[in-house]
């Protein structure tokens, strides 16, 4: 199956990244969201991405304009009916998934595959929400979308070869890696980060090391491009505390358990970048 037609579901940060990527690799887009204000803010995010990049000399004004002119914004669940692929990155919650694949299974085509960004969500409660549990599938990109090159493939007990070398091909043709995992909580990626971002907000919690210490220690020390604390500012708060609860949830491990300053951080409305403020200030609003 070739894809040509692609629709993105939700685009908030993650989202609008991916809407860019694939109509920067030339595919029909249509970006949907649950009302017109976050539609604009989403499709904003967008403009002023591939802004950046023309203003970098990345992309010239007229590749700009037909990359816009491939992204279709709507609120409508039906104008998805004949994509090939959707990509689901709707908030991280459970049950809010599980109702929109019912409804995506419901709204689409036969042949078109599912699938979801999901950073540690079960694929699978989501494919048996669908009547098509072979064409349901997780692709899990990072932040931000546009420029890291990984993705994962998330095959489930029920996800077929079919589906898996057609997500293969489309992750190839939008220049990013594909890796393989099994539908498992964290994939590959997560399993390994979540427990280390966690350690992290332990060492400041207990008063171990400053903030800035953490993120110098580990930026210069392992030369990463970021400290992990900054790096929970870039993911969001709430997206870290979501994707630790739903591993401790399912491993019942201490080193998935979210520390306290985590959740605190949430509730106090410090989810990073995207709100201005997290372990850190950001007086722009975002980065
Ligand atoms: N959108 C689009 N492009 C962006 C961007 C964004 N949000 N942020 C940066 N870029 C682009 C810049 O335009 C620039 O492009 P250019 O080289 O073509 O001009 C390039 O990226 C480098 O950006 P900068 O020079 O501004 O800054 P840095 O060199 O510091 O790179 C970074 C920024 C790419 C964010 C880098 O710091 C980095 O790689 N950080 C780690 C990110 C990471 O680990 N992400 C994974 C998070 S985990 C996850 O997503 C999984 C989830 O389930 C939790």
């Amino acid at each position: 199956m070739e894809i040509k037609r692609v629709g993105v579901v939700g685009v908030g940060q993650m989202g609008a990244g991916i809407v860019e990527v694939c109509a920067r690799a030339g595919y029909e887009v249509v970006a949907r969201e649950v009302n017109e204000s976050l539609l604009a803010a989403g499709l904003d995010r967008i403009n002023a991405s591939l802004d950046k990049a023309v203003a970098r000399g990345r992309l010239t004004d007229e590749a700009r304009r037909d990359i816009a002119a491939r992204i279709h914004g709507t609120t409508a669940l039906a104008d998805l009916a004949n994509v090939d692929l959707v990509i689901e990155a709707v908030p991280e919650q459970r049950a809010l998934k599980v109702e929109l694949f019912a409804a995506l299974d419901a709204a689409c085509a036969p042949q078109t595959l599912l699938a979801t960004n999901t950073s540690s969500l079960s694929v699978t409660a989501l494919a048996a929400a669908t009547q098509r549990q072979h064409r349901v599938l997780g692709l899990h990109f990072f932040n931000p979308a546009p420029v890291m090159p990984l993705v994962e493939i998330v095959q489930t007990l029920m996800t077929s070869v079919e589906t898996l070398s057609t997500a293969r091909a489309f992750v190839a043709s939008l220049g990013k890696t594909a890796v393989l995992s099994p539908d498992t909580p964290g994939f590959i990626v997560n399993r390994l980060l979540i427990p280390y971002l966690l350690d992290a907000v332990r060492l400041l919690q207990d008063g171990l090391a400053t903030r800035e210490d953490i993120d110098t220690a580990v930026k210069l020390g392992l030369n990463h491009p970021m400290g992990p604390l900054t790096l929970m500012d870039l993911i969001g708060l709430d997206t870290c505390l979501a994707i630790a609860e739903s591993m401790y949830d399912e491993y019942r491990e201490a080193r998935f358990a979210p520390p306290p300053l985590l959740r605190r951080m949430v509730l106090a409305g410090r989810l990073g970048r995207k709100v201005g403020h997290g372990f850190y200030d950001y007086p722009d609003g975002s980065a």
